[in-house]
Order: C-alpha cells, then sequence, then structure tokens
C-alpha cells in the first residue's frame, strides 16, 4: 500500500484528531495519507482521491451507536470502488457495541473492503445543560491522559494494517446485538431530540458563527431571529463553540457550572480545521 485518504465527519473534533494521528501514523510507516474533513470535499472530489488511494479510512463519532446523518450521506454518495482496502473507525466517549461496523451498512454494494475496524476512546462531547448526569471535561491534562491510550491503540491498528492481518472490532454478532440495544431507541426518539436545539435571545450577539459551523445547514439567521431547518444531526459543534453561549438544548442554556461547553481534545483545535477549505 502507497497512498491512503482518511475520510472523517467531526461535530467537535475528536474524530478530526483521531483521523490526523492515524494518517501521521501511517505516514510514518511510508504510505503517503492525508485526512479529509467530508464537509470541505464534493462527493465527486472524494471519488477521484479514493480512485488515487490504495487504503481508504472512514471515521465519525458515534451517536447513539448510529452514525451522524451528514456521514449515511455521504456514504450512499460515494461511487462504487473496485474491491479498495478499507478501514472503518468511531470515536466513542464509552461504548457503542458496533459503532463501526455500522458503517458498513451504508457502504453496502460499493465495493469498499472493510478489512480493519476500530473503536476509539476520546473525551465526552455531551456537554449540554439537560444532560448533567452525563460528565465530560475540558480539563486538557485530564484529556491528555486519553489521548495517550488512544494514541497507543491508533498505533496498534496501523500495525495491523500494515502487517494485513484482518481486525474488525464490534463486528460480531453480541456486539450488534448490544449496538442495536441502544441504537434502536435513539432512531426512534431521533427526530424528536434532533428539534430541540434553539437559542436564547437575550444572550444572543448575532455574530452566525453557529449557522456558519453548522454542518447541516441547519440554522439560518432571519433579522435577529435565528430560524431552524430541521435537519440537526446533534453533533453540538453549535452549542459547543458559540461564543457567548446563547444555544439551548430543549430550551436550557448552557450551565456555566458544568465548566465551558467541550471545545475539543487539544487547546490548537479549531472548528475551522472542520469547515474552512484552505485549512
Ligand atoms: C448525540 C450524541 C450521541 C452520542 N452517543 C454516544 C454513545 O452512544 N456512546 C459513546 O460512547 N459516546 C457517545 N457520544 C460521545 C461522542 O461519540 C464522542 O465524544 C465522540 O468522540 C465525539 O466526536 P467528535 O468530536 O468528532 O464529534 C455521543 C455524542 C453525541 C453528541
Amino acid at each position: 500500500m502507497k497512498k491512503a485518504a482518511v475520510f472523517y465527519f467531526s461535530g467537535t473534533g475528536n474524530s478530526w484528531w483521531v483521523s490526523e494521528t492515524l494518517a501521521g501514523a501511517l505516514n510514518e510507516k511510508g504510505i503517503s495519507a492525508s485526512a479529509y474533513s467530508i464537509e470541505k470535499i464534493t462527493f465527486l472530489e472524494a471519488d477521484r482521491i479514493i480512485n488515487e488511494c490504495d487504503l481508504i479510512g472512514f471515521g465519525y463519532p458515534t451517536h447513539g451507536s448510529d452514525l451522524p446523518f451528514i456521514v449515511k450521506k455521504f456514504f450512499q454518495n460515494l461511487s462504487a470502488v473496485k474491491n479498495k482496502k478499507t478501514f472503518i473507525f468511531c470515536t466513542q466517549w464509552l461504548w457503542s457495541g458496533d459503532g463501526a461496523r455500522v458503517g458498513e451498512e451504508y457502504l453496502k454494494g460499493k465495493n469498499f473492503n472493510i478489512l480493519w475496524a476500530e473503536h476509539f476512546h476520546m473525551p465526552s462531547n455531551v456537554c449540554v445543560s439537560v444532560t448533567w448526569f452525563l460528565p465530560y471535561t475540558n480539563d486538557k491534562k485530564r484529556i491528555s491522559k486519553t489521548l495517550v491510550k488512544t494514541e497507543k491503540r491508533i498505533k496498534g491498528f496501523i500495525d495491523k494494517i500494515i502487517n494485513e492481518r484482518t481486525y474488525r472490532r464490534g463486528f460480531n454478532k453480541v456486539s450488534r446485538f448490544l449496538g442495536g440495544l441502544q441504537r434502536v431507541p435513539f432512531r426512534y426518539f431521533f427526530e424528536r431530540l434532533r428539534n430541540d436545539i434553539y437559542f436564547e435571545k437575550s444572550l444572543c450577539i448575532q455574530c452566525g458563527e453557529c449557522a456558519r459551523l453548522c454542518p447541516s445547514k441547519n440554522l439560518e439567521f432571519h433579522g435577529t431571529e435565528l430560524k431552524t431547518k430541521g435537519t440537526c444531526i446533534l453533533c453540538i459543534r453549535c452549542y459547543a463553540f458559540c461564543p457567548v453561549s446563547a444555544i439551548t438544548y430543549m430550551n436550557k442554556p448552557h450551565n456555566p457550572e458544568r465548566g465551558e461547553p467541550y471545545k475539543g481534545p487539544v487547546a490548537e483545535f479549531s472548528p475551522e480545521f472542520l469547515v474552512t477549505k484552505n485549512q
């Protein structure tokens, strides 16, 4: 294998970090690899890059053991290939069962030969006020401990790829069943959950960042009003990166007692990395 591309979606930076670290580790092993945010490329560009590579990676955050809608759409719009060696991964805080396997369902019929699959533990980005019972942190010292462990796992994963040793975490029947226990209710309640993002007008400074950064074009300003179009994918980016924490979830703005909303795994992370073409 000589050339690789890792295509990822990331709401708040975790999957970006894993994708860049994977690409870096592949480069160290002599495979020329780049990571691409799927928000910055067209389906045609992705097809072209895939054609030029002999190893393809796909990554995304697990959302209730499912994959974000934007990733489903990306997979469904890719052209079929001729038996490409492929790895797939999800990032997760705690557990997803078969979070990586479920991506395979949306690549069906495209001949991506998924030989490797992994789940990478990353910090939780679930920081909305209504999830007060779920812990998250912005403490970079604590986060860096997780990153050290995940980096080791990434290196082990790359070794399996280099040695062409098939390894597919979460592809067995038990993981699939357990993932389903979370995915089925998540899908059932998704329409209800995705329509709960809004804003607190008295806090909003109308800078438009939330709308600009939204990966699913769910948010739009009409004068001083923020309109939602029902296309939210629950990635948390608008909530996490609003400069004045004016985005609400279930009518609740961010609770400052929980600390700042989750801002990504490393201090240098910026959501611009995910959306701005020349980054
Ligand atoms: C809507 C939603 C659902 C999530 N569901 C799970 C889950 O089922 N299991 C888990 O371990 N983490 C879950 N998480 C946490 C994220 O998957 C995890 O923090 C991920 O690394 C975030 O990646 P990103 O920064 O690239 O978006 C969820 C996060 C969100 C926003």
